[in-house]
């Protein structure tokens, strides 16, 4: 046997895979009931620099076995989303179920851009999809495809549109091939609705903003000036994109004015549901998404509303035969050149041609676990926003920015000894004085009114009395 066979059989070696997988899940199972009793900071603050010493490229040229070594210190040194504290941003502290899918995932690394390289992540990938737009109440036409974030969820989204509503060929004819072309947007929306049409060379002007309301949700009654502006700038409207709910503060934009708009202007209608299309789990916040149903196209991230591990976002098209119009890419050694155009090669309908088992993790999690589970966690956790808004409103040294829609909430401590000139800078304080100390993670924005601390109670394991304790800190931070 040669050396690199040598090395071959030890890398690959079922046995200690095993060895090693078992300490693995006990080491993970131990982080896990340490960060669900809070233990220990939430985030171990370090500065970028030091954790670039601490993970040092120094590979060695032969092995060194220390796999349980190395994965300790990833553990210690990381963001803790399973600590009860943990309220941060839009990303859940997974089920640790989908946490096995995803290793089985990595092994099987069934690549799935055509059939036959991933058959079953594929054919669950349908399936979950259907799930998904049954849940939404969109036609039995609907397909779609499972992508690597919201991101990519809303340039493909919008790569369709171009193809269905902007009268000539852009794909192959170029951004130049026709007039330019922009998309009403709320101004609340996600800046990957502007990255999008940027990449798609529409420039500054390929989006044009709509204005929101005071609790930031896009106004109806402001498409129509939108759309002038847009004209008078010399563009083509061929969409509108609303929010389902936004990022800043989780507003949701009323979708049936909005569907009611497209449809008299015959516009492709978009709602970013990445947030928030999980709403449509709950018989409770059904109704914040009412109209999603009459979208052309929608994005849903499961990473954010469905307690999945980064990263599965489903984009799905109304007509299913627009989702190979974002894409219309020819490679003959994948795609065989059939008449039809096969729903099983999902390539055909991604920016990814290689793409993870994605569909693995949520099917799993769905048939194990049960749908209740993820109506409830959709359920409970707008409630719990709602419940510590009024905390917060009654505190009377606490401001609520805006009424939670969802379980994203914005606030800012007002405390009578600082000046209001000074709460702008004392909210970037207190956060960082909470982050750096790792007793919590939450985040900030600004808003029109100033600089505000915002929470996603996006982690099922937080406790109304976790949230409290983080009222409590902010005042002893504040009076420091
Ligand atoms: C409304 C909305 N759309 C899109 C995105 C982008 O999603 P991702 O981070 O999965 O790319 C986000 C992320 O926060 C979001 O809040």
């Amino acid at each position: 046997m040669t050396d690199f066979r040598r090395r071959v059989a030890a890398a690959y070696d079922a046995e200690t895979f095993r060895h090693e997988g078992h300490r693995l899940v006990d080491m993970l199972a131990e982080y896990l009931t340490q960060a669900e009793r809070g233990e220990g900071p939430v985030l171990p603050w370090a500065a970028p620099a030091v954790n670039v010493d601490r993970f040092a490229a120094a590979f060695p040229e032969e092995p060194t076995g220390d796999f349980a070594d190395l994965v300790a210190r990833v553990l210690s040194g990381s963001n803790h989303l399973h600590h009860p504290r943990y309220a941060g941003h839009q990303v859940t502290a997974p089920v640790p179920l989908a946490a096995l899918c995803d290793a089985v995932s990595s092994l099987l690394n069934n690549g799935m851009a055509v059939y036959e390289m991933g058959p079953v992540s594929t054919a669950m990938e349908r399936n979950v999809l259907r799930w998904m737009a049954g849940r939404l109440g969109l036609p039995e036409t609907t397909d779609g495809v499972l992508t690597s974030g919201g991101s990519a969820g809303n340039l493909t989204a919008l790569l369709a549109a171009r193809q269905a509503k902007a009268g000539y060929d852009a794909w192959n004819g170029g951004a130049h091939a026709g007039p330019p072309l922009t998309v009403l947007v709320p101004k609340s929306a996600h800046y990957s609705i502007s990255r999008a049409t940027r990449i798609m060379g529409w420039g500054e002007g390929g989006v044009t903003p709509v204005a929101v309301d005071d609790c930031f949700r896009l106004r109806p009654e402001a498409l129509d000036t939108a759309m002038k502006t847009a004209t008078l700038a010399g563009r083509k409207v061929i969409a509108v994109v609303a929010s389902a709910g936004s990022t800043a503060t989780g507003a949701f934009d009323p979708l049936e004015p909005v569907a009611d708009f497209c449809e008299r202007h015959g516009l492709w209608f978009h709602v970013d549901g990445a947030h928030g299309a999980a709403a449509t789990l709950s018989p409770t916040y059904r109704h914040l998404v009412r109209g999603i149903d009459r979208a052309d196209s929608v994005v849903w991230d499961a990473h954010k509303g469905l307690l999945m591990p980064a990263l599965v976002t489903a984009v799905l098209f109304r007509d299913g035969s627009r989702s190979f119009e974002a894409f219309a890419q020819e490679a003959s050694y994948l795609f065989h050149g059939e008449a039809e155009q096969p729903w099983s090669d999902v390539a055909l309908r991604t920016l990814e041609c290689t793409k993870e088992m994605m569909a693995l993790k949520v099917y799993t999690c769905l048939s194990v676990l049960g749908t209740r589970l993820f109506s409830e966690a959709v359920t409970e956790s707008y409630e719990q926003a709602r419940r510590f808004a009024r905390r917060l409103s009654a505190a009377g040294d606490f401001e609520v920015a805006v009424p939670p829609d969802c379980n994203i909430l914005c606030f800012r401590h007002t405390p009578a000894h600082v000046p209001p000139a000074e709460w702008d800078a004392l909210q970037a304080r207190l956060r960082e004085r909470l982050v750096t100390r790792g007793d919590f993670y939450l985040v900030q924005t600004k808003l029109p009114k100033g600089v505000y601390l915002r929470v996603t109670l996006i982690n099922p394991l937080t406790t109304d009395a976790d949230l409290d304790a983080m009222m409590e800190a902010l005042r002893t931070a504040a009076r420091r």
